[in-house]
């Protein structure tokens, strides 16, 4: 099928570069022309792993195309709308600005039948208003809303198979846009992923339900992690044995310093905002304890990094492991990592940080932090070590040879991933989030 993607970040460049790889003849679109000239010479402007080989490969067989041009979507059959949905400035709300203007500026190229699909997240009554914009058009052009559930790091994979796909349609089963994403995820439906039928507003609530259930339950056990830090308990043995429950499951049940990224974070105060328009705000007023549990892990971070140091970190070198959200990933957006690195740099200690990827991210936003992308400089002569990545390479350090570099052997392990017994034995004071 011929189809158009509007907006080429995270979503929208992994989005169009997999619709071609699967078949499709797709342009990505993005009013920014110099993402645009990267993505088109195959350099993606960012890191995510498989996206520089699918955008090599798919260009090569001229089916994927870039262009700053929004006249260039005319011709296509779907187009989707892939563009971002920002915190607003100075409140909880989602920012719709660039969706208004995406499905704004797109309006004038569509024809009879084309579909517009939506995948950006957006709050529950949006779809709605946009088909009315669409249909006020004259164009015949329908709407669709097909949120995302895809994950930084594991971006291609998810995209290309998804565990669920959702379809928020104005007219049930019977609607033509069912039979025209079932030709587009064609691969997908043919391998059986559950596909759901829903009204626009239940895909909308969807993707913003499954966002609001992760983090919740990473606040739950962080929660749990505070109440282990006060009576000796191990949240991680804890988080193994609830885990078993297959009601509960072990996934997202990894405590640490929290949540961050362009999505859970805005996601649910986005969500609490528009409840609250809608006059339920107390109906998701527990997502407010969700994201204060999840701050608060943070400030214990700093608190266990400044009572290892004595009571002050200032003039003494952190090595900050991690800047990155999440492994896997060069995002900055909202994470907890970099937040810890600039708080600690605040109290006056000389943080060096390092990151597989996020460096240059992280750089740009705080140019005043110390960045090396060598492990042993960021460990040389540091009073402390500080993990708040778990990047793979960052939990294989071995501590006998870590032990070496620093000035003084104290590692807070901020996401519980290093084997607290083979640190300490190697002469670590070893501290974790809610281990004792
Ligand atoms: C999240 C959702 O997982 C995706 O399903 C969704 O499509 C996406 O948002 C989106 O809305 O676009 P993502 O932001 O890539 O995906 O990251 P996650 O893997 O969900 O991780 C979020 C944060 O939670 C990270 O900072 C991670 O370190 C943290 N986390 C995760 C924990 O602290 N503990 C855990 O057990 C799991």
């Amino acid at each position: 099928m011929k189809v158009s993607v509007i907006g080429c970040g995270y979503l929208g460049a992994v989005h169009a570069a997999a619709m071609a790889e699967v078949g499709h003849d797709v342009i990505g679109i993005d009013v920014d022309a110099d993402k645009i000239a990267r993505l088109a010479a195959g350099h993606p402007p960012f890191y995510e792993p498989g996206l520089a080989e699918i955008l090599t490969s798919a260009t090569a067989t001229g089916r994927l195309r870039f262009s700053s041009e929004i006249a260039d979507a005319r011709g296509s059959q779907v187009h989707f709308i892939a563009v971002g949905t920002p915190q607003v400035q100075g409140g909880y709300a989602a920012d719709l600005t660039y969706v208004n203007a995406a499905v704004d500026s797109l309006t004038p190229h569509l024809s009879e039948g084309d579909l517009v699909v939506g995948k950006s997240t957006v709050p529950v009554g949006t779809a709605a208003k946009l088909a009315e914009r669409i249909q006020a058009s004259g164009t015949g052009a329908r709407l669709a809303w097909n949120p995302e559930f895809l994950r930084e790091g594991f971006a291609v994979q998810d995209t290309v198979a998804p565990d669920r796909l959702v379809y928020g349609v104005a007219n049930g089963e019977g609607d033509p846009a069912v039979a025209i994403l079932n030709e587009i995820y064609a691969g997908a439906v043919a391998a059986n992923t559950p596909v759901v039928v829903a009204d626009y507003a239940t895909a909308e609530l969807v993707k913003v339900a499954a966002n609001a259930f992760l983090a919740t339950k990473i606040s739950f056990i962080n929660a749990m992690a505070e109440i282990a830090e006060v009576t000796g308990a191990d949240v991680t043995k804890l988080a193994d044995a609830i885990g078993y429950d297959t009601r509960i499951g072990r996934r997202f049940l990894n405590a640490g310093v929290g949540f961050g990224g362009g999505c859970l974070p805005k996601d649910i105060r986005a969500f609490t905002a528009r409840a609250e328009e809608l006059g339920r705000g107390e109906s998701v007023a527990f997502l407010k304890e969700v994201d204060q549990i999840n701050l608060r892990r943070r400030q214990r971070v700093i608190y266990l990094t400044v009572q290892a140091l004595g009571g002050s970190v200032y003039g003494k070198k952190v090595a900050v492991l991690g800047l990155a959200f999440k492994p896997h990933s060069d995002d900055v957006r909202d994470s907890p990592a970099l937040d810890v690195a600039v708080q600690l740099r605040g109290l006056g200690a000389e943080v060096v940080a390092t990151d597989p990827q996020a460096i240059a991210n992280a750089r740009a936003r705080h140019p005043q932090l110390g960045y090396t992308d060598d492990v042993s400089a960021a460990l040389q002569g540091a009073h402390a070590v500080v993990l708040v990545t778990e990047w793979p390479e960052f939990s294989a350090i071995d501590p006998e040879w870590a032990a070496t570099l620093v000035s003084v052997p104290v590692v807070v392990d901020a996401r519980n991933r290093l084997d607290a017994d083979a640190w300490r034995a190697a002469g670590w004071q070893y501290l974790g989030l809610g281990r004792p």
